[in-house]
């Protein structure tokens, strides 16, 4: 029988970044959430898994601002965060992967990662009109990130290509070092690794691993392949028709009888 989130903190421990307490959702007569708790401990990466249709994107979609809960509680940074705008939540260093927009798809590589600085969008014209030494300074410096990011993605290649000419795979990879360069400090990644080819796969699992381990950013992940979930994730929980039935070490989580029989019977590549 689960018996609620462990991962939440016990005395003594270091409070988690990311709280989502009782939340629930329901679109007309579907319950999406019900009363969902978990955590995200700062500095790690904390996975979500589940059956299409558990309600993951949902829960990300009430994390981020994209939709309100009817019910519940959820801080970041110790900030509750819950019917905040998604670019004031943004501002607070949460952020999820976004598909390219429109804009994007025009602008190479090199320039999605450098319109992803934040705050660099709205202040674009006063700081090309003053050139200020400390603008000249940061918009060196965000170059440089920008660089080390396409090194790190291993786009190196497709630096000044247009976003639009990207694989799937590629944008997937671009989508990811836009939020690094954002600066966030907690990303939410829906499905990372989703219809992508095994050698990038493993670029994009590097990567996970380098900006978490070296640049220290805290991260929540939806992620089918059990293989990424095991390497990368320090804890899991696990949804089921809008509740969560399970949390642990990715072992543990994967050997609870319960998590395996609503995996049975389902695509094998999604247990694999
Ligand atoms: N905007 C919406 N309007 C109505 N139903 C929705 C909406 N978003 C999601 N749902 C439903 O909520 C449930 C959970 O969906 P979702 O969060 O996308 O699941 P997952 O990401 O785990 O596959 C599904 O039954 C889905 O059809
Ligand atoms: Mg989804």
């Amino acid at each position: 029988m689960y018996n609620g989130d462990s991962a939440a903190p016990s005395p003594g421990a270091p409070e988690p970044l990311l709280k989502v307490r009782n939340v629930s959702k329901a679109f007309g007569g579907l319950r999406a959430l019900r009363n969902v708790s978990l955590s995200a401990a700062r500095g790690k990466i904390t996975g979500l898994i589940g059956p299409n249709g558990s309600g993951k994107s949902t829960l990300f979609e009430i994390i981020g601002g994209f939709q309100k809960a009817d019910q519940g509680r959820i801080e970041f940074n110790n900030v509750e965060i819950d019917g905040l705008p998604p670019y004031k939540i943004g501002h607070l260093g949460l952020l999820r992967t976004f598909q390219l927009s429109e804009g994007g798809e025009r602008m190479t590589v090199l320039e999605n990662l450098l319109a992803a600085v934040s705050g660099q969008e709205e202040h674009r014209l006063v700081r090309f009109m003053l050139r200020f030494p400390r603008v000249m300074r940061e918009e060196a410096e965000n170059l440089e990130k920008a660089k080390d990011v396409i090194q790190l993605l291993g786009l190196r290649r497709e630096a000044n290509e247009y976003a639009g000419n990207l694989s799937g795979g590629q944008r997937k990879l671009l989508d990811l070092g836009r939020v690094f360069m954002s600066g966030a400090t907690l990303c939410l990644l829906d499905e990372p690794t989703a219809g992508v080819n095994p050698t990038l796969v493993n670029t994009i699992l590097d990567a996970l691993k380098v900006m978490n381990l070296e640049r220290g950013i805290s991260m929540l992940v939806v992620e089918h392949n059990m293989r990424v979930v095991s390497e990368i994730c320090e804890h899991v929980y696990v949804l089921d028709a809008g509740a969560v039935i399970s949390d642990g070490p990715p072992e543990a989580v994967q050997n609870d009888e319960q998590v395996l029989e609503i995996y049975l019977g389902q695509d094998r590549t999604s247990a694999e």
